[in-house]
């Protein structure tokens, strides 16, 4: 199974496992990840959610295979319906991020409350470059958290950026030694154990409530763009490049 769950001290893990491809997220895997996320919405006994990866890899984003072969069409499509449990989530979610974390490895960042990343987390959004356009309201949440010339530089460029940028632009709370991300992250997600459920569940609504709306509206914009863009010639062609591992051309696109 390339989504591993588990639950233990009001704490449910939400692990990607997939290294071999670099955790690449397959449709099968959003749709384990979106039970994983309602599952533990419901569990009483879960008092917060933890998004981890493997070592030296949280997730390189969308699998480009999938992207070429099961676009997403539509809201019901599993990509999603991800997006829409976690950003509908009521409970706290912390993420532990080493390695590399690309695409919507690093907008799912956005959805959560608490990050940790390593001295050696990169993360990248190169929707562009890959002739798509951003996704998961990145291209609202950004340029809010960071102004829209930075945002342009990471959403534009598609520059990669490390994980001490990605505190620097409000994204990720502490960068930490790789082996020391995941045991810190569970420590933080345990202390909502001794914290009021409810006050934290309000105050979480409160803190996402202003955007709530134009956010939802934003990941629908941004999923209609995205689906033509899937069908260019640009995308087409980045894609098998990747595959190819050469640079693409887009010349003739
Ligand atoms: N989709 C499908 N397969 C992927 C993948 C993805 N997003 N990312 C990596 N893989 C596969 C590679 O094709 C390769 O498969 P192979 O062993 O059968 O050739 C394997 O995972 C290892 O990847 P590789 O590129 O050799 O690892 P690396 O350590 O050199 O680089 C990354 C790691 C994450 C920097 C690089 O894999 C990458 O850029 N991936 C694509 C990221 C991306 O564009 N995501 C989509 C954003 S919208």
């Amino acid at each position: 199974m390339n989504i591993r769950t588990a639950t233990l001290n009001g704490v449910a893990t939400i692990e990607i496992a997939r290294p071999e491809k670099k955790n690449a997220l397959t449709l099968e895997m959003y749709l384990a990840m979106t039970d994983a996320v309602s599952a533990a919405v419901a569990d009483a006994g879960v008092r917060v959610l933890l998004f981890t990866g493997q070592p030296g890899v949280f997730t390189s984003g969308n699998d480009l295979e999938d992207f070429m072969q099961r676009p997403p069409v539509g809201e019901d499509s599993p990509v999603f319906r991800f997006m829409h449990a976690l950003t509908a989530c009521d409970k706290p979610v912390v993420a532990a991020v080493t390695g590399a974390a690309v695409g919507i490895g690093a907008t799912l960042l956005l959805h959560c409350d608490l990050v940790y990343v390593s001295d050696e987390t990169r993360l990248a959004m190169p929707f562009v470059a890959l002739g798509l356009v951003p996704e998961f309201a990145s291209s609202l949440l950004l340029p809010q958290l960071m102004g829209h010339a930075r945002a342009a530089q990471l959403l534009l460029l598609g520059e990669p950026f490390t994980g001490a940028d990605a505190v620097e632009f409000g994204i990720a709370n502490a960068v930490l030694p790789p082996d020391e991300v995941l045991p810190y992250a569970r420590r933080v997600a345990e202390r909502f154990n001794t914290l009021p459920t409810g006050a934290v569940r309000d105050a979480k609504r409160l803190m996402r409530a202003a955007a709530k709306d134009v956010v939802a509206q934003t990941i629908r914009n941004e999923a209609t763009v995205f689906a033509a863009r899937l069908r260019s010639a640009e995308a087409q062609e980045a894609f098998q490049a990747f595959f190819q591992k050469r640079k693409p051309d887009f010349s003739k696109c």
